[in-house]
């Protein structure tokens, strides 16, 4: 079987994301604001949705083609009903050797023990404040940031490896890089800067609005010295550093001032079975007709490798050089398939 399919600009293909819902119980401004996602939007009805066994069985195939590391993610991942039973179900698949996923954190008190006893490997909790007032205001439902907190302790204590994701935006929550990047040394867990993004098509992106990881790198270092640290593995979206002296490390993800798309391993699949092979594509292929009309794994197989091989994608590499003409295209909505 062939281990190494690799896309027209030399990639191997990694990792697989799957969003398992297009449903989110926060309404983050910059992903799904609430003037566009209201009460009278369409969210997928159940039977679009892949089922956990075409999930299962799509996993398979994509570890036959090199895939060794699955990514969970939505909308929202713990508003799928019964999701436990899907990641046992993903542990079993040959090849699969590293579970994640990505949340908000608002139901993993609840979920974090089920998830771990799954199988589930580690999570990564977005969270872009310690400020409870401005935490409200940012995922605009009235959580509180206890909640996400109780999230991350109830993983840690569950044996999970706990990552959060801070989305810095200019104007928004700047003020919190420090009070955030203390509390998670002091905890343990690795805090991750990500530099605001013109995902999909409504948050209305401006470059204006990115504070360049640089700066926040800067900043840190001026109070609590940072050192660099090597990466983990061949295209990690992460640059890492370590407080100097101690075993407490950040990341910074520069995907708008350091594009990493030379090393981009990742495919993405809706939950609806869409298939797109960047975060930034207009359109996705649909592998739910074929698997619901009967494809042999062969002819998935094909159909996956075909797609892969004649991958392009570069997005953030090109929007360094033509900013303006490319934030207006249109693009899938980050709730379909995930960060
Ligand atoms: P690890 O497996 O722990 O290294 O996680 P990861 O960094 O690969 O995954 P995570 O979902 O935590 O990614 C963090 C954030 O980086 C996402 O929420 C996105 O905002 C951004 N990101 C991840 N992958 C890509 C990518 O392929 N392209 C771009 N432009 N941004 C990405
Ligand atoms: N820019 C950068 N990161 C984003 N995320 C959502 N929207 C954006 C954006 N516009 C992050 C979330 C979460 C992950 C799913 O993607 O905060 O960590
Ligand atoms: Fe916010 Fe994540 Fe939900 Fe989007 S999917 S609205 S970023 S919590
Ligand atoms: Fe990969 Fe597209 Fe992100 Fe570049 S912009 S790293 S190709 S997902």
């Amino acid at each position: 079987m062939e281990k190494q399919t690799t896309d027209s600009l030399r990639r191997p293909l990694r990792d697989l994301r799957i969003s398992v819902t297009d449903k989110c119980n926060f309404r983050c401004q910059y992903c799904m604001p609430a003037e566009l996602f209201g009460s009278d939007y369409q969210f997928l009805p159940q039977d679009k949705l892949l089922r956990f066994e075409e999930l299962t069985r799509l996993s398979g195939i994509f570890t036959s083609l090199g895939v060794e590391k699955i990514r969970i993610t939505g909308g929202e991942p713990l508003l799928r009903r019964d999701l436990p039973r899907l990641i046992s179900m993903l542990h079993e698949v040959e090849g699969v050797r590293d579970i994640a996923m990505t949340t908000n954190g608002s139901l993993l008190a609840k979920h974090a023990q089920a998830l771990k006893q799954a199988g589930l490997g580690r999570v990564t909790v977005s969270l872009d404040s310690l400020d409870n007032a401005r935490f409200k205001q940012i995922n605009a439902r009235g959580y509180q940031v206890e909640t996400v907190l109780e999230g991350i302790e109830a993983a840690a204590a569950a044996g999970l490896p706990v990552k959060i994701n801070m989305v810095v935006q200019k104007g928004v929550n700047e003020q919190d890089i420090l009070p955030m990047a203390r509390y998670f040394r002091n905890k343990g867990h690795i805090l991750r800067f990500i530099e605001y993004m013109d995902v999909g098509n409504s948050n209305g992106w401006r470059l204006d609005q990115v504070i360049p990881s640089r700066q926040i790198v800067q900043m840190i270092d001026a109070e609590m010295p940072l050192e660099p640290v090597d990466p983990n593995y061949y295209g990690e979206v992460a640059t890492r550093y370590r407080y100097r002296g101690t075993g407490a490390e950040i990341g910074l993800i520069s995907s708008v001032t350091q594009a990493f798309c030379a090393t981009c391993t990742r495919a993405r699949l809706s939950a609806e079975g869409k298939l797109y092979t960047c975060l930034f594509a207009s359109t996705g292929v649909d592998l739910r007709e074929p698997l619901r009309e009967g494809a042999t794994d062969r002819e998935l197989r094909e159909l996956i490798t075909g797609i892969w091989r004649e991958r392009a994608d570069r997005y953030s590499e090109e929007r360094l050089q033509n900013t303006d003409g490319l934030t207006k295209r249109k693009k899938v909505e980050m709730s379909h398939i995930g960060g």
